[in-house]
């Protein structure tokens, strides 16, 4: 079979190392990619959220988010009634969001460049915590200033099913399967895909417990 050799040596899979898969194009899941440093990022994380803890917030039309939120860095990204935006101050402790572990930008920075994107900074860490039963529904990350940055993704926890959409979002979405210490970069002409997570499953992750806690890096300002 002929056509079959040629399309597998033409596949990207195979010019990719092991653990880098090519979701779009230029999109990756760096498999695995953040567990080196999963030791360093949970104390920094703790300090982060004993600052600025989870909270559930309002979308604009009135729903509850099933996932809770908080953010780091010198813009955080919130929703009420009054629309979705990037504060420089926690809503709720009328602060200013906590500084972006080194830690943490560190491991943004360095996926980013592992994907293909030099010079990322971000200035924006928002943290979801996704109980069993939380989602997150399609959506574009449209709020930040400009979109030449990536949007890097950081799981832990319990495995999620990312839906990694087109640019409508009738567009039928990949389902990726992401695991503690996956990382997700996407951006250039992929910046603005749909995307969202289906309802976590029940679990208990060793390191985590019951939850997920996702980590999106963007450069907002
Ligand atoms: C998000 O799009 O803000 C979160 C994605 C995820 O939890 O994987
Ligand atoms: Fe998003």
């Amino acid at each position: 079979m002929p056509g079959l050799t040629a399309d597998l040596f033409t596949d990207d899979a195979l010019q990719q190392p092991p653990g880098k898969k090519r979701v779009g194009e230029q999109s990756y899941v760096l498999k695995g990619y953040a567990l080196p440093w999963v030791e360093r990022l949970l104390p920094a994380l703790r300090q982060v959220l004993a600052q600025s803890p989870f909270r559930q917030m309002v979308t604009p039309g009135g729903f509850t988010m099933s996932a809770a939120l908080s953010s780091c860095g010198a813009l955080g990204w919130t929703t009420d009634r009054t629309g979705y935006r990037y504060t420089a101050i926690d809503p709720n402790s009328q602060q200013p969001w906590p500084a972006l572990p080194e830690t943490l930008r560190q491991l943004a920075v360095m996926a980013a460049l592992e994907a293909g994107f030099d010079d990322f900074e971000p200035d924006a860490c928002l943290i979801n915590r996704y109980v069993p039963g939380a989602k997150m529904s399609l959506h574009q990350d449209k709020n930040e200033q400009c979109y030449t940055a990536p949007v890097v993704s950081v799981s832990l926890g319990l495995p999620a099913v990312f839906l990694f959409g087109g640019h409508t979002r009738s567009d039928k979405p990949q389902k990726i399967s992401l695991l503690h210490g996956d990382v997700v970069v996407w951006g250039g002409v992929d910046r603005l895909r749909f995307h969202g997570v289906l309802p976590i499953k029940e679990g208990v992750h060793p390191q985590m417990g019951s939850q997920r806690i996702n980590l999106t890096f963007r450069m907002a300002g």
